[in-house]
């Protein structure tokens, strides 16, 4: 399952691109918004930065919701850079432009997914990544992790080349269960990546190896 981080905040995803273990970053309007990045130009800085740090894909999402806005903005997006995924909402113009776009060789991420059907139309349109929302279905009562299953059992039935990306992870146990179920991605927050790490008796183990190794070599 590759890892992506969701976040556009520049020192987490350098802090996730050191651990060696990323293979590329999600943004949308929100987390640029929350880390003050605003104007045309910066944003587009932004996302150049982004590209410096990180080897793999970058998810940078188009604002207009025309057909012939969102062209023109993910080909400017996709011409930055060659790690550049136009992220483009599910939406009827949103498919349109996901089917031009994977015409001409551009990549796509087709995103707020919250149903099958959405994913097999996103399929249809040749997008990359398809990005169902777990969390944003677990927070009003509907199962996210069975969304993931249900797009992987249709999307293996026909051998859809698009890839399942898990998003709007919120937590490390959210990641375990993707890949349980046979996500291809997940993107999710710096603190759920750094979660996997964490066993209280590796912490306890370690302690005593270091411990027995310091007693017998003083
Ligand atoms: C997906 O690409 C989105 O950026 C993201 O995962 C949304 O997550 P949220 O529901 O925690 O805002």
């Amino acid at each position: 399952m590759k890892f992506f981080i969701d976040t556009a905040n520049l020192d987490q995803i350098k802090e996730a691109q050191d651990l060696g273990i990323l293979d590329g970053v999600t943004t949308n309007p929100s987390l640029m918004a929350k880390e003050g990045i605003t104007g045309d130009q910066s944003i587009i800085d932004h996302y150049k930065k982004i590209c410096d740090i990180v080897d793999g894909d970058v998810s940078a999402e188009v604002i207009s919701t025309d057909f012939e806005g969102m062209i023109k903005e993910g080909e400017a997006l996709a011409a930055l850079n060659d790690q550049i995924v136009v992220k483009v909402p599910m939406i009827k113009e949103g498919i349109k432009a996901i089917k031009y776009f994977s015409d001409k060789g551009i990549k796509t991420n087709c995103t707020l997914v919250f149903s099958v059907g959405q994913a097999i139309l996103a399929a249809k349109a040749g997008a990359t990544y398809v990005s169902p929302f777990i969390g944003r279905l677990d927070d009003i009562s509907t199962d996210g992790l069975n969304l993931i299953e249900e797009i992987r059992l249709v999307y293996d039935n026909y051998m859809f080349d698009t890839e399942i990306l898990a998003a709007s992870v919120r937590h490390t146990m959210h990641i375990v269960d993707c890949a349980k179920v046979g996500a291809d991605v997940m993107t999710g927050p710096l603190s759920s990546i750094e979660g996997l790490l964490k066993h209280p008796l590796t912490d306890i183990g370690l302690e005593k190896f270091l411990a027995d190794h310091n007693k017998s070599n003083s």
